[in-house]
Order: C-alpha cells, then structure tokens, then sequence
C-alpha cells in the first residue's frame, strides 16, 4: 500500500512540475509554510515513535503504545468490527496525528475530561475517540476499557507527553483552522477545482481509488466515506483540512476560497445516515442546529435534492453504537 501511496505523491508532484507556471504563481500568492504561532499559543512537538523505542519505559507499556500507533495508521484492521468505511484514523490526522494543522490528536489527551456541546455532557479520552469511530468511521467503537481502547488512549497521551494538563489554553494547529472567505462559497468554482485537483486521486464520483480491495485514496462522499455525524461535514472544517493539507503533498495550494469552494461542492453530495438520526431528518437537523448541523448541508435541499433524507448507513450494519447513549451523571 505505502509504495503505491508513495507513486502516487510522485505522480502528483510530476504533474505539479508540468504545470510549473501556475504552481510558482500560486506560491507567490499563498505561503507554503503553515502559519506562524500567535503570541501566547502553546506549541509542542509530539514525540516520534522513534523516541518510543529510545525512552525508558516498561517495554510493556512501549508494546502498548505501538499497538496504539499501528491502530491510528491502519486502522482498517478493524473493518467490519469497529470500521465500516475506508477510513484508517490517520486518513485526517495526517503525520501519524502529529502534525500541526491535521488535526493533531494529543490535545484530547490534555483537555479531557471536559464538557462537549456535541453530545451534551462530560466527555473523557476514550469517549472523544469512540467519537471518531462511531461518526469519522461510519462504525461501532471498541468497548470502554478494551485492549484496543486502552492502546489507542496510550498512544494520544504519549503523544501529549510534557504538555501540561488542564490549561485549556490555546494549542499552535490544532484542528483545522481556516478564515472566513472572501466571497460566498461556489458550489460550481468547487466542482472545477476538484475535478482538476481532487478528481485524480478520490475520482470524479468522490468514491476514492481502491486497487484488488485495498484502499489508496478514501471516499471523500459515498457509502464508504464518513456519515452524517462527522465533524469535518461541518463546511469549514472541510474547508480547513483541504487548505493545510489537500492535494496530498502540495498543501497550501488551495487558497482559503478554493478551499471554501471546494468544501462546498463535496457536502451537497450524499453519504452515510447520521447516527442520531430518529426518522426525520428536518427534525434531527433541528435537534443538533445550534451544536452541529448549522455549519453543513445535512437536511437542507441542495443542488434540488433533500441531503441526508434516507436510512442508508453504508456498510454499518446498524444505524446508532450504543455508545451514543445520553449521560446524565444523577444518583439513580
Ligand atoms: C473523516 C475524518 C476523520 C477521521 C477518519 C478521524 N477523525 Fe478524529 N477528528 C476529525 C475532526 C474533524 C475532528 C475535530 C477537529 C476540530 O475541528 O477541532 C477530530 C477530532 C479528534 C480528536 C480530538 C482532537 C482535539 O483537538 O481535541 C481525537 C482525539 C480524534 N479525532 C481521534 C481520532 C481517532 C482515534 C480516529 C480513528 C479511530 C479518528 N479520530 C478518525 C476527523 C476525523
Ligand atoms: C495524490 C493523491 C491525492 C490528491 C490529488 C488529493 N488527495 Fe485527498 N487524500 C489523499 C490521501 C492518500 C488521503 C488520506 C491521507 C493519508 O492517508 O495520508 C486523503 C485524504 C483526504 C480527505 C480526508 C479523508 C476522506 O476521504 O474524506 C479529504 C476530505 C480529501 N483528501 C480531500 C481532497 C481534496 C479536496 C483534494 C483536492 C484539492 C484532494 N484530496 C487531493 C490523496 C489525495
């Protein structure tokens, strides 16, 4: 798979080179850097895995924590269990849920316990990651406390290693941050700029490209690409992922308005039901407005079609992991 990945970036920055003249405009417009810290914000460099191998722990801690890394990067070990589409969790923590910009995953570790709007009550580690896979992987998380659980934890809190706890500060790249665009979004700029950029890698009809079953680029829309629930459904976080990090290899190609156009143009298409879904989606739109939904698309009418009004849960089996369930944390 790595070596077929890794032809690929070649093809890609093969083809950036024959368009050089566009490529070195784009440079002079936009940086192809990331952003500079701002003043105040808390930057940390997770540690590698080489430093893993290098830090005296327990080697049965170190056994763990590599376990924790191998399910974050292949995290298709899992299909059909836990995953049911072609995602791993490193398909948008890229850099091994390291880097800044991707969506590092450490601040989970640094931040939790703490109370998120998205389910209504207090959410520790292992939760936020059941988050991912019940939503992200369209799928059913791992048990609370089960051995792939507990590795997936030790590998985020190893990552957050010397970053004090509790300082709900503000952490250098974390998420997707993205501005505001300078012109309303185009759902028609977005088509032409992903079929120009996108299409060659996750194809026209926004299924991904699979070689003899396995999976090199995912489904950006579809059955096999994230449900409803998903946190980067939400306009400007897709925008943001695709900025900092999309085409593969050559990020900050996409201005903060290509980005916006182009987020558009993939979230008025179809994908798997939202698991909170209780029959209507106008009503479950409702629901999750104010926390969730006011950022996409899911229950409104684009391009004619009502999005997210159907019971297709893609290759899942059931509609909502029991995971899901409210808490309230009152004495019975
Ligand atoms: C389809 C994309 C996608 C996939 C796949 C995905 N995530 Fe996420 N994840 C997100 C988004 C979006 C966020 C929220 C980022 C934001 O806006 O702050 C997030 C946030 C997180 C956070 C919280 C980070 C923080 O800053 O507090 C953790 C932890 C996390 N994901 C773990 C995982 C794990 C573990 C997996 C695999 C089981 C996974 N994710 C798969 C998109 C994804
Ligand atoms: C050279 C191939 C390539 C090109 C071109 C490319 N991508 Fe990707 N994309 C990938 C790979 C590979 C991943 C998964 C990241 C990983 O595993 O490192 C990915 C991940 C994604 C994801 C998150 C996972 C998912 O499937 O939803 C989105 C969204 C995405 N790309 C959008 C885009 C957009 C938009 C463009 C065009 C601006 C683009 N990509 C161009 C290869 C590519």
């Amino acid at each position: 798979m790595k070596t077929n990945r890794f032809q690929w970036l070649l093809v890609g920055m093969l083809a950036s080179c024959v368009i050089l003249p566009v490529q070195a405009e784009q440079q002079l417009r936009f940086p192809v850097n990331p952003p500079q810290p701002r003043e105040g914000q808390l930057l940390h460099t997770p540690p590698t895995m080489d430093d893993l191998e290098a830090a005296r722990m327990h080697p049965e801690l170190k056994r763990v924590i590599r376990r924790g890394h191998d399910l974050f990067m292949n995290t298709q070990q899992l299909r059909g269990k836990n995953v049911f589409n072609d995602m791993n969790c490193s398909s948008c923590h890229m850099g091994e849920g390291r880097m800044p910009f991707a969506s590092p995953v450490w601040p989970a570790a640094v931040v939790l316990p703490n109370y998120r709007p998205k389910n209504d009550h207090v959410n520790n580690l292992e939760e936020r990651i059941a988050g991912c896979f019940s939503y992200s992987m369209n799928g059913i998380p791992p048990e609370y406390g089960s051995d792939d659980m507990v590795a997936l934890a030790a590998y985020h809190q190893w990552l957050a290693k010397g970053v004090p706890i509790y300082q709900l500060g503000d952490y250098y790249g974390r998420g997707y941050p993205i501005d505001q665009p300078s012109q309303e979004p185009s759902h028609e700029r977005g088509h032409a700029l992903y079929e120009n950029n996108c299409a060659i890698c996750h194809s026209s009809d926004g299924s991904g490209m699979r070689v003899k079953g396995e999976t090199h680029f995912p489904a950006v829309w579809g059955d096999l690409s994230y449900n409803w629930g998903a946190g980067i459904i939400r306009n400007f976080t897709l925008a943001g992922f695709i900025h900092h990090n999309m085409p593969l290899g050559q990020p900050y190609t996409m201005s903060v308005q290509d980005a916006w156009d182009i987020a558009v143009y993939i979230n008025s298409h179809e994908r798997p039901q939202d698991p909170r879904y209780e029959g209507d989606v106008r009503a479950t739109r409702a629901r999750y407005l104010e926390s969730f939904h006011k950022h996409g698309f899911y229950g409104t009418e684009q391009q004619g079609r009502l999005l997210g009004d159907h019971r297709n849960t893609g290759e899942k089996p059931i509609l909502k992991p029991e995971v899901l369930r409210a808490r309230t944390f009152t004495p019975q």
